[in-house]
């Protein structure tokens, strides 16, 4: 059986006699992207919300009720030190999980899993390590 595994995407609704266009979160199949090309999972998986330097101005943001988290500051909201195990965990939805939690942002562990268990934990890993990269003071 094929697993359906989903991400986030955008679609521009265009309604007839109506000059804007209303962004609407969309989903569609993973992109099976290798999991040693963090920058390549970033862009495929994340930056429709979070952007292309994640900033937080991805293209579905503004369909989203709550607004992405800018990732460039992670360290910066927690005094200066990138909390890489609680990132992880967010990345791959453990807690929410734990808390009967809803949120916006899919579980990437099961994603993830759903494309090959053996690599799941690299591509989280690698997402953590991109991410840490990425900080800004
Ligand atoms: C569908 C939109 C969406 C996608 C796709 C998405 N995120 Fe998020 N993300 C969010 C939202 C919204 C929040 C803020 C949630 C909140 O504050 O409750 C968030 C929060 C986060 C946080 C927590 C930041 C903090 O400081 O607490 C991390 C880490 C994160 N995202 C990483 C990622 C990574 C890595 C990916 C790609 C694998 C990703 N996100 C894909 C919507 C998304």
């Amino acid at each position: 059986m094929i697993r359906h595994v989903f991400v986030a995407l955008v679609a521009l609704a265009f309604s007839a006699g109506l000059a804007v266009a209303q962004p609407k979160v969309e989903k569609a199949p993973i992109k099976p992207t290798p999991a040693s090309d963090a920058q390549g999972m970033f862009f495929n998986y994340c930056a429709v919300c979070h952007g292309g330097t994640g900033v937080g101005d991805g293209p579905a943001a503004s369909a989203l009720t709550k607004a992405p988290a800018d990732l460039t500051r992670i360290s910066a909201r927690n005094g200066g030190q990138f909390p890489e195990v609680k990132v992880k965990r967010y990345i791959e939805g453990l807690d929410e999980v734990a808390a009967h939690g809803t949120r916006d942002m899919p579980m990437w562990g099961d994603l993830f899993r759903s494309l090959n268990r053996d690599t799941a934990q690299i591509r989280i890993q690698a997402l953590a390590d991109y991410l840490k990269s990425i900080q800004k003071p």
